[in-house]
């Protein structure tokens, strides 16, 4: 069993699918593992750690060769991945709806791709879940971005000269990034607010002392709904969130946007319109901007001044943070294939629930049940 990683190709992508301590482990397993020369770079991990590791460290081809499995963060192109072994599993994120050629791709390989974001909402697959651990140092990173962005301080501050106000921070979507983002702005001693869709996360945004803003006579998603996933809310709901959204939105300095709704576009919150209500100098970050912005005029990695309001977001957030990132992503997927590790295969065997929800290719077709419908 050889497990390989290769270096990401993705421009800006910084992280690493593996790091020493996950190579140790799966060592340990019984595997061989390969990494390419210089994939821990840009996450601050050099090819003597590897090595020291137990991995081989080499080329993109001598790692590729003879690999059973191939770990990465992006799905790589897979004429990249010429001479592994017939049918090899490749597990990374392969953003599955939009990039449908390169499934098909995958496909006609004969590759079993896996695609780390399709890993079910299950309590057993939270260890191994790309999606939370990547967007939980997303939130806190938007935050620190939009903090160093901001002219003025965020705690409330008692000086001989006078007092400092501190900041107000409204967060919308309170998924695993927008409590991640509620928490740090809360640290950093800013006063919050935030909103979703989902009536549940109300006492999450409570328990971290951020008030709730909700849109109240309309009803919004109760419980924790199909996955915890939000779905595309109805004209009426939307047209009472955008009253709500433009009374309160004028007066705060900070607005942090996490709203994604799998498999579609992310929904529209801030127009530009409400934009102009804004104070000049407040700052928004659109951590959805990858999947279409939640917010009007955001630009990925671009600081765009609107009405005097800077909006910003990075398509890539997590790549920020490219040491915590690896580790953690790194993790998932070592606890992904040990969870299922058959020590007399000497290889992972996937279980339904899990291998179903997850592959999208294998023996030449697409497979993915969320693909086909
Ligand atoms: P996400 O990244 O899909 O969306 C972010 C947030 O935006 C969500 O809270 C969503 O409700 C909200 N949103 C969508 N449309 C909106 C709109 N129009 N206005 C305002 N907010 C809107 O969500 P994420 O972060 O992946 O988490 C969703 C839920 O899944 C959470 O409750 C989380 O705790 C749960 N979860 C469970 C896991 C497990 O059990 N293995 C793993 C990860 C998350």
């Amino acid at each position: 069993m050889r497990i390989a990683i290769l270096k990401e190709r993705a421009p800006g992508e910084t992280r690493v699918a593996a790091t020493p301590e996950t190579v140790k482990k799966f060592i340990a397993l019984g595997a061989t593992v390969a990494v390419e020369k210089g994939a821990g770079l840009a996450a601050a991990i050099t090819d003597a750690a590897y090595a020291e590791a137990g991995a081989e460290v080499g080329t993109a081809a001598a790692t590729a060769k003879g690999a059973d499995i191939v770990l990465g963060v992006q799905a790589p192109d897979p004429t990249s991945l010429k001479g592994v072994n017939a049918g090899a599993w490749v597990a990374a994120t392969f953003d599955p709806f939009r990039e449908t050629a390169r499934v098909e791709a995958y496909a006609k390989a004969g590759l079993e791709a896996l695609a780390m974001e399709f890993m079910p909402r299950i309590t057993r697959a939270q260890s191994m879940d790309v999606l939370s651990s990547q967007s939980n140092l997303a939130g806190y990173k938007a935050v620190i971005a939009a903090a160093n962005q901001y002219g003025r301080a965020f705690p409330m501050m008692m000086t001989a000269a006078g007092t400092v106000q501190a900041a107000r921070v409204f967060v919308m979507g309170v998924g695993v990034a927008g409590l991640q983002a509620i928490a740090t702005a809360r640290r950093l001693g800013a006063q919050v607010s935030a909103t979703d869709v989902r009536s549940a996360t109300k006492e999450q945004i409570q328990s971290l002392g951020a008030k709730p803003v909700f849109v109240e006579n309309v009803a919004g998603i109760e419980g924790e709904g199909a996955g915890g996933y939000a779905t595309e809310m109805s004209e009426e709901y939307q047209k009472a969130q955008a009253e709500l959204v433009s009374s309160h939105i004028a007066k705060q300095d900070i607005v942090i946007t996490t709203a994604l709704i799998p498999g579609r576009a992310a929904p529209r919150l801030v127009t530009d319109a409400q934009i102009a209500t804004m104070k000049p100098g407040s700052v928004i970050f659109d951590l959805a901007v990858a999947q279409g912005g939640n917010v009007e005029g955001s630009v990925a990695y671009q600081v765009v001044e609107k009405h005097g309001v800077f909006i910003m977001g990075y398509s890539n957030t997590p790549a920020h943070l490219a040491a915590d990132a690896s580790a953690l992503f790194a993790r998932n997927h070592y606890n992904f294939l040990s969870a299922f590790w058959d020590k007399e295969a000497g290889r992972p065997v996937l279980d339904e629930e899990i291998g179903d929800a997850v592959r999208l290719t294998r023996g030449g077709e697409v497979v993915s049940e969320r693909l086909k419908g």
